[in-house]
């Protein structure tokens, strides 16, 4: 097969990450290798979100940087994939004449198709959501080559329509993966030396609430756990209101599920909550958090922080800063909101001043940088299990991540790579521990 080479530039959440994954994996069958070099590629592939505000025109602007390589004579494709392909579909092909193919949230199963016309010169737009029954038989299973780790996913879409979040817009309505092909690929995973897998969705919380599967999320973690030689399980994300007192409970007694939850509270006042339709107050938030650690009472909590959505006072954000106060996150992705198109918080008026966003962020990260660097500290002198995953940052080291999520670089031979390690953390950096056998 002649070696036609793919550069792929990726945005956004794991979901996009593991999508690009699948991009790769569906191109190889066509005779597509990677490349990091956009100069020397035959495809170049944008896949892109839109979560907040400017990505479209960032989207735009990089194409138009990418636009160089495509030279006179040079055949090379340029396609535009993920949330704002989703969202802009045949626009992108109007506005900018040297794009060769958009292709939707939905549509990764006609890349191969549309890709082989765009080598003989056409142009298309594919962004149709599809019907569940079809879906159900399209849920990727990722090929490829094999790693320690891998997603794993249970689930699409999401319903909740949270009032400034575009993501069910442009990943279309919730459904959840039937178990029994849940279970099959993640046995073959584990046949492949896959030893990590990370249950991946938008709401993984929600899986199977629609009844579109005979067991719970709970449920599944528990037949997952039940799989020889996959010794550690993790998912991502999960939304509060719907996490269970049976999930909770996985906790307790589940010892491959990992020590890390990341759930965002998105704020810490009631008031901003209601407006943002989450369906939970910070009381039921906390009662959360509090019967996960009287389960797991080390548990890495992570989470998300808007700020400066419309409305949110002065005494809003303090309510905020005390919720992180309460939580003491490992971890925290924080935010200043911005409107998108077509979600109800977008009529609201955008009334929380630059500065007052940006002083309110300033706050928050300082905060938390404090939390990391206490609980990180604290951390230094205890043992934990590491998988090791590969080469470390210093020669002679290598590198894996602790059952908490952090990085643990230390040093030991690379045969120890895909093996669980007990490591003493001897130092906390910032992002990262540096450990000893
Ligand atoms: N499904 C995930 C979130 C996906 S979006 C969940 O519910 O946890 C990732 C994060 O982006 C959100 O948690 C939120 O904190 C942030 N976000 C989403 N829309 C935003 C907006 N309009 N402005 C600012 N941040 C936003
Ligand atoms: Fe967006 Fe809310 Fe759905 Fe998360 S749960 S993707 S924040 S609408
Ligand atoms: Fe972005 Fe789409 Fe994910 S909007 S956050 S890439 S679902």
């Amino acid at each position: 097969m002649s070696n036609k080479l793919l550069y792929i530039e990726t945005f956004g959440c794991q979901m996009n990450v593991n999508d690009s994954e699948r991009i790769v994996s569906l191109l190889a069958d066509i005779g597509y290798e990677s490349t990091t070099n956009p100069a020397v590629a035959d495809m170049l592939l944008l896949n892109t979100c839109s979560v907040r505000g400017g990505a479209e025109e960032k989207v735009y602007n990089r194409l138009a940087n990418l636009r160089i390589y495509k030279r006179d004579g040079k055949k090379q494709i340029i396609a535009v994939g993920g949330c704002v392909a989703q969202q802009e579909g045949e626009e992108l092909l109007r506005r900018l004449p040297y794009v060769d193919l958009v292709v939707g949230t939905h549509n990764l199963h006609l890349l191969q198709e549309m890709v082989q016309a765009a080598e003989l010169g056409e142009r298309r737009s594919e962004t149709a959501f599809i019907d569940k029954e079809q879906r159900l038989d399209l849920f990727p299973s990722i090929k490829g080559e094999s790693r320690l780790s891998r997603f794993v996913t249970v689930m699409q879409g999401c319903d909740n329509f949270c009032s400034y979040c575009i993501v069910p817009y442009v990943r279309g309505r919730e459904i959840s993966r039937r178990s029994a092909d849940i279970l099959h690929e993640v046995r073959q995973l584990a046949d492949d030396g896959v030893r990590e897998v990370i249950l991946l969705g938008q709401n993984v919380n929600s899986y199977g609430l629609k009844g579109e599967s005979d067991v719970s999320f709970a449920k599944l973690i528990r037949q997952v756990a039940q799989i020889d030689n996959i010794e550690r399980i993790r998912f991502t994300t999960s939304h509060p209101k719907d996490m269970s007192d049976e999930l909770i409970d996985c906790f307790a007694d589940v010892s491959k599920l990992s020590g890390q939850i990341h759930l965002p509270a998105q704020s810490g006042s009631d008031y901003v909550l209601g407006q943002m339709g989450r369906g939970y107050t910070r009381h039921s938030y906390l009662d959360k958090i509090a019967k996960l650690r009287s389960v797991r009472p080390e548990i890495a909590i992570t989470g998300d922080i808007i700020v400066g959505f419309p409305g949110e006072s002065d005494a809003d954000f303090e309510e905020t800063l005390s919720l992180m106060e309460a939580v003491c996150y490992i971890d925290l992705f924080s935010f200043v909101y911005s409107p998108r198109p077509g979600t109800k918080a977008a009529s609201l008026s955008d009334d929380v001043s630059r500065e007052a966003k940006k002083n309110r962020l300033d706050r928050l990260m300082a905060l938390q940088r404090q939390h990391t660097g206490e609980i990180c500290s604290r951390l230094v002198g205890s043992v934990m299990p590491v998988l090791v995953e590969g080469e470390g940052k210093l020669p002679g080291q290598v590198s894996g991540k602790a059952d908490n999520g952090r990085i643990v670089n230390f040093a030991g031979d690379v045969s120890l790579i895909g093996s669980f390690v007990d490591v003493k953390i001897v130092k906390a950096y910032p992002n990262s521990f540096l450990g000893e056998r």
